[in-house]
């Protein structure tokens, strides 16, 4: 059994140390996993939100790429692609639009935190809310559902949108599943162990605080940003907590366990702030050293990039072409064509298959029906009616009864005939032998169920 793991990274801004042990390392590591199918993609949409500065998008979608291969992601193995690049996701996105409540949306964290800025303030609760960033979620479910990912790895401030995604998911296989299933419902998964990284000045690492370390800078903007972590100003030579220290949590997310204990003790120890910042730079360029290199190739490599990542498209589009194709059958958006079609089949079935009541006049101006088997075998003839409408509402009666309601009486193994409210209708013909009779009443039942669906 494989997992279908998808997640998508917003690409605004360039990736930093706390992206990298907090999200990139991990599902990296997570995709190596023999049963994992991994989905990855760059969600440009979402970047448009949040960002109308069209070079940021730009530099940020390919440093964002660059990033996650000098990582380590194998894009043969894994599914990697741009969001932007798969015409189905928008096209989702509408279908399920249309079943998502807007009272879902309301709720939506990131919509509310600007209601309620707006309010704080004496604004209209809606200032500077675009359509983009209410209907965030449903833009995020399409991301999710078109693939039919089992896992989302996210942060915890997005779990809700996964569970807005199972419902809006929900929503669609109740109205058009018919006992099928369309979409998984996904689940959110939130690493417990993956590392919060603190920034320079102990606030967790985030661009707005502005407190970021480079991923890929240069060696020198690493040094820079490192001499810039906040220490305190104990002396060289007396001891230091290393579990007050953020900079031994940094420390703490790239070391083995041998390295960490070492570096504990001499901090313990009276080790001096500057030597400790030099211990983290060398262990940051042991860990990235390599893969800094590998990303100054990509980046300076787009047109790789940018084969590599329609590739990624071509695959995903594999899979998501042909299952918005279903899902627009389902909803009623099908070629004439295939009505035509379905019409004409379904035309020959009833020709070759059903029964059928046959109504005529008397010359004593009563009326009777005969019941004919599908093919043209008299089953049943009716007693006289006055009214000619009685002929439809007996046929309608014993088609509503089925089959297994029949009323049929034998007499004398010649002859049966068919009873409705306790009155005869009809007759059969005359039968040689009981067993003729019995596989006449047989075939009159088959045929009425046949008329019933
Ligand atoms: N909204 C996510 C974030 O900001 C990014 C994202 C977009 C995503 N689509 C997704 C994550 C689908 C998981 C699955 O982090």
């Amino acid at each position: 059994m494989t997992t279908r793991i998808l997640t998508g990274i917003t690409t605004t801004g360039t990736p930093h140390l706390g992206n990298y042990a907090g999200a990139i390392r991990p599902a990296i590591v997570a995709s190596r996993d023999p049963h994992a199918d991994s989905f990855y993609f760059l969600a440009d949409y979402h970047a448009l939100i949040k960002c109308d500065d069209p070079e940021r998008i730009q530099r940020s979608r390919l440093e964002i790429a660059a990033t996650w291969l000098a990582c380590g992601l194998d894009a043969e193995k894994t599914t990697f692609y741009r969001q932007s690049d798969i015409p189905e996701i928008t096209e989702l996105t509408w279908l399920l639009t249309c079943v998502t409540a807007k009272g879902l949306l309301n709720r939506a964290h990131a919509y509310k935190a600007s209601v309620d800025k707006n309010l704080e303030v004496g604004e209209d609760p809606d200032a500077g809310v675009t359509m983009g960033l209410f209907s965030y979620p449903v833009l995020m479910a399409a991301d999710i559902l078109m693939f039919n990912a089992n896992k989302v790895p996210v942060g915890r401030d997005q779990i809700q949108h996964v569970e807005m995604a199972r419902d809006i998911g929900q929503r669609f296989n109740h109205l058009f599943g018919r006992g099928s299933e369309f979409f998984t419902l996904p689940e959110a998964v939130v690493e417990a162990e993956v590392a919060t990284l603190p920034g320079l000045d102990g606030r967790k690492m985030s661009k707005s605080y502005d407190n970021t370390i480079p991923l890929f800078g240069s060696a020198r903007q690493l040094k820079d940003a490192i001499a810039r972590i906040i220490t305190d100003s104990r002396e060289p030579g007396e001891p230091k907590d290393p579990d007050s220290s953020h900079l031994f949590t940094l420390y703490q997310a790239f070391a083995t366990p041998e390295q960490l204990a070492g570096f504990r003790a001499d901090l313990l120890a009276g080790l001096a702030w500057g030597e400790a910042k030099q211990r983290l730079l060398q262990l940051l360029e042991n860990e990235l050293g390599e893969a800094r290199e590998r990303y100054q190739t990509l980046i300076a490599r787009p047109l790789d990039l940018e084969d590599i990542l329609q590739a990624g498209a071509a695959k995903a589009r594999k899979i998501a072409t042909p299952f918005l194709g279903e899902l627009r059958e389902a909803i009623g958006l099908r070629s004439f064509r295939s009505d035509v079609h379905s019409q004409a089949a379904s035309g020959r079935k009833k020709a070759a298959k059903a029964a059928r009541f046959v109504s005529f006049r008397e010359t004593d101006g009563r009326f009777r029906f005969r019941f004919l088997a599908a093919d043209g075998e008299e089953l049943l003839l009716s007693r006289p009616f006055d009214d000619p409408k009685a002929v439809g509402r007996i046929s309608q009666r014993l088609i509503a009864l089925g089959p297994d309601a029949l009323e049929l009486r034998a007499d004398e193994g010649a002859q049966f005939s068919l009873w409705l409210d306790g009155e005869c209708m009809a007759d059969s013909p005359v039968y040689a032998d009981p067993d003729a009779l019995e596989a006449a009443m047989l075939r009159l039942r088959e045929a009425i169920a046949g008329l019933a669906d």
